[in-house]
């Protein structure tokens, strides 16, 4: 049968089967088209049990807070007596964190954990298994795997894994950015100020030397050559009725 890239079986294909499966019908080989049906169904039914940690395969939280390891299985043969556990990769041994049998749909399993910081929150009716990761320290940091098994089908293993990343408080990129900007504005406030106290206390001596020019050219004959125009054509003014 085809598939096409989501997993779902195609119009077409379904079809084809169906004409098939008529063929097989009309040509009244019954055992053939029973024959044909298992098989299909089998097809189907390959990933009998499929364990799914969502589309995201990772979280990155900060060290401190509470994490959800999300996982959900599904089954379309349905489940009996579904093992699952948890499973921490310490540095290549897997550690279990916990671990429980969930006898069939509905019944809510009956979860032995084996971590302090571990709360089941999952439940049967959402064929949900997630777990709580309370207080994350750098420790916790690495891959979580999400194992289920299901009796009814020879024992077949399956699991996904989920990534955790914990990051400092501190080194937050928010943060960063905030003291950073922070420390821009500051320092430009500062620079203004700085410039602004430098040009009073530049305009105030100036300001003191034109006064005091202003006297030794009252006093002196005016011929003497300023560096201001205007004080010097004032000397002039000044100077001239004497001339
Ligand atoms: C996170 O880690 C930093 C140092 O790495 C520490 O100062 C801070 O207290 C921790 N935060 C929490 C909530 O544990
Ligand atoms: C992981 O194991 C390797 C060797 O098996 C060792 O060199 C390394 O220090 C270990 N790392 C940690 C974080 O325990
Ligand atoms: C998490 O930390 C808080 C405060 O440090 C503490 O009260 C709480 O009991 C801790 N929870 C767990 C599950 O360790
Ligand atoms: C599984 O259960 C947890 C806790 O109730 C919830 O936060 C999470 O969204 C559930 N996941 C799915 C895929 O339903
Ligand atoms: C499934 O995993 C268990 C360990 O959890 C292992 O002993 C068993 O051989 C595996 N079965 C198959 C079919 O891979």
């Amino acid at each position: 049968l085809d598939k096409s890239s989501d997993g779902t079986v195609t119009m077409e294909a379904q079809r084809n089967s169906r004409s098939f499966l008529h063929r097989c019908a009309r040509s009244g080989d019954a055992v053939h088209a029973s024959v044909v049906i298992t098989l299909l169904v089998g097809v189907w039914c390959a990933q009998a049990l499929e364990v799914s940690v969502g589309k995201v395969h990772f979280v990155e939280v900060m060290n401190g807070s509470s994490v959800l390891l999300p996982c959900t299985y599904s089954s379309c043969i349905g489940i009996k007596n579904l093992y699952f556990n948890w499973q921490y990769n310490d540095n290549g041994t897997m550690v279990k964190i916990c671990e429980a049998v969930i006898p069939t749909e509905l019944v809510e399993p009956n979860v032995k954990i084996y971590h302090e910081r571990v709360e089941f929150v999952g439940s049967s009716k959402e064929s949900n298994i997630s777990i709580l990761l309370w207080n994350v320290t750098f420790e916790d940091e690495g891959e979580y795997t999400c194992f289920a098994r299901n009796p009814k089908e020879k024992d077949r293993n399956h699991s996904a894994i989920f990534t955790l990343i914990v990051v400092d408080q501190l080194r937050e990129v928010d943060n960063t950015l905030t003291i950073i900007i922070v420390s821009v504005i500051g320092g430009v406030i500062g620079l203004v100020i700085i410039i602004m106290v430098i040009k009073a206390v530049v305009v105030h001596i100036l300001n003191k030397a034109q006064e005091k020019n202003k006297e030794c050219l009252v006093s002196s004959s005016g011929n003497d050559n300023t560096e201001n125009g205007l004080s010097g054509s004032k000397a002039e003014t000044k100077a001239s009725p004497k001339a």
